[in-house]
């Protein structure tokens, strides 16, 4: 078939490749001539493991086109995928310029058929809206506007879109969905058929629920916290019960990302937009918001004080495999540290370049204390405190000797991911600290 994929970031960028990779003939549209540029070289604009070998072979073979063209890519295109970006709006709910943008610069251009799907995470009744736009800015032409979500994990999201657990199509029309089977079949993965609506309730709701898996055992680990238990001692005994699992586990600093902070908000600003103030939802965001503040005063109490103390942050991405920062644990911590008069040392094995970016436009307090370190021993050198944030496998695997030999006598280690032998730390004289331990 002949795909269009708006939007190439993480999502647009990992759909187009895979598409491309099965003989589809695919142009990945975006108005950042920057990134269309990069792409059509073949380098990729965000680091996401397996994706350059992909865009490589689609670009080398001619299956995959990048243009910020849609006079070019649109009227061939047999499905058109909208995959840009969806942040919250200023009350909490999802902002749909970008979808609304995309669908008005397509509109005039639509073969006789085509199938708009909306991959962006959007709620229920864009469909319609989209379609609307479509109508006001002339798409003449029969067409169809569908809901296909998108469920890929960044840092994995080559892997998770090839074997995908499922296919959601929010779909009515039997051609369509005949059609979409079909884009979708060397997947191999179960498709499921629903109603729109429902498709984009699937979505955020997979997300909700693990955000609030994340949210419910970092209740717990306060509660393990007062009372001696260990987190993850609690966790391998739940996890045995069939009907709880011991997968997704994740004791720590609260949810981060760029998807699940503002999906789980879009549905609090919906629950209290119809009258539902008290849905679970509002408590998980507002839980998972105030997190971060209170686990870095109640260090700093352990701590002693963050005035004068060398932090040594490791990891500034919002998990491992990544340097997507977007709601990272380091965006709320090095600007605390400092505020609070610590100097902090940042490490990050993928992210350096984009923290610099990042905290670099942030006019921080006392940001000339602010060092990024091009190396793990280069941040611990020196340093009071290590603040384990993110659980890159070079951040975890470190030996308790030799951090020892390069932070200060009597140096605190806190472990946020709950990745280190506490036994092991401290029988090299450091102290250590873990999360709901
Ligand atoms: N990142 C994830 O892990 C993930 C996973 C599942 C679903 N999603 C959802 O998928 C959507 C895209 O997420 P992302 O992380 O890939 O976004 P992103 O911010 O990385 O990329 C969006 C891209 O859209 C482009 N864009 C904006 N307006 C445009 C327009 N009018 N025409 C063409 N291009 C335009 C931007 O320039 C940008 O390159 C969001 O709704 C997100 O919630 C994301």
């Amino acid at each position: 078939m002949n795909l269009t994929i708006i939007g190439t970031g993480f999502v647009g960028v990992v759909s187009s490749g895979v598409f491309a990779s099965f003989g589809n003939i695919v142009y990945g549209l975006d108005i950042d001539q920057k990134k269309v540029d990069m792409l059509t070289r073949a380098e990729i604009p965000f680091y996401e493991p397996g994706l350059e070998q992909l865009v490589k072979e689609g670009v080398a073979k001619k299956t995959l086109t990048f243009t910020t063209d849609y006079t070019k890519a649109i009227p061939s295109s047999d499905v058109i995928m909208i995959a840009v970006g969806t942040p919250s709006a200023m009350d909490g709910q999802a902002d749909l310029t970008y979808v609304f943008a995309a669908a008005k610069s397509l509109a005039p251009h639509l073969k006789d058929g085509a199938i708009v799907a909306v991959k962006s995470t959007v709620p229920p009744g864009t469909c319609d809206k989209v379609a609307q736009v479509i109508r006001d800015n002339g798409g003449t032409k029969p067409f169809h506007v569908v809901s296909l979500p998108e469920f890929l994990k960044e840092g994995s999201a080559v892997e998770d879109t090839l074997h995908p657990d499922r296919i959601i199509i929010g779909a009515t029309d039997a051609m369509v969905i005949e059609k979409l089977k079909e884009l979708h079949k060397p997947l191999g993965a179960p498709v499921v058929v629903m109603k729109p609506e429902s498709a984009q309730m699937c979505k955020y709701t997979s997300n909700a629920y693990l955000a609030t898996r994340i949210t419910f055992i970092n209740q717990i680990a306060n509660l393990c916290e007062a009372n001696g238990a260990n987190i993850q001692e609690v966790i391998a005994g739940i996890g045995l019960d069939k009907r709880i699992g011991k997968h997704y586990w994740y004791p720590g600093l609260g949810y981060g990302g760029s998807c699940f902070p503002k999906d789980v908000k879009e549905l609090a600003a919906y629950a209290k937009a119809i009258g539902q103030e008290n849905n679970l939802m509002v408590t998980v965001s507002t839980l998972n918001e105030e997190r971060m503040v209170s686990l870095l005063s109640t260090f700093e109490q352990q701590v002693g004080g963050w005035k004068g103390k060398t932090v040594a942050v490791l990891g500034l991405s919002f998990k491992p495999n990544t340097n997507d920062m977007r709601e990272a644990p380091s965006t709320k911590a090095v600007p605390a540290l400092l505020a609070a008069g610590a100097v902090v040392h940042s490490y990050d094995p993928m992210t350096n370049e984009e923290a610099a970016r990042y905290f670099g436009s942030q006019k921080l307090s006392n940001f000339s204390n602010y060092h990024m370190a091009t190396s793990v021993d280069e941040a611990l050198k020196g340093a009071h405190v290590a603040l384990v944030l993110v659980e890159w496998p070079q951040l975890i695997t470190l030996e308790p000797s030799h951090i020892k030999e390069l932070m200060v006598p009597n140096a605190i280690f806190i472990d946020c991911r709950d990745q280190y032998d506490r036994a092991e730390i401290e029988k090299v004289g450091l102290k250590y600290i873990g999360i709901g331990l």
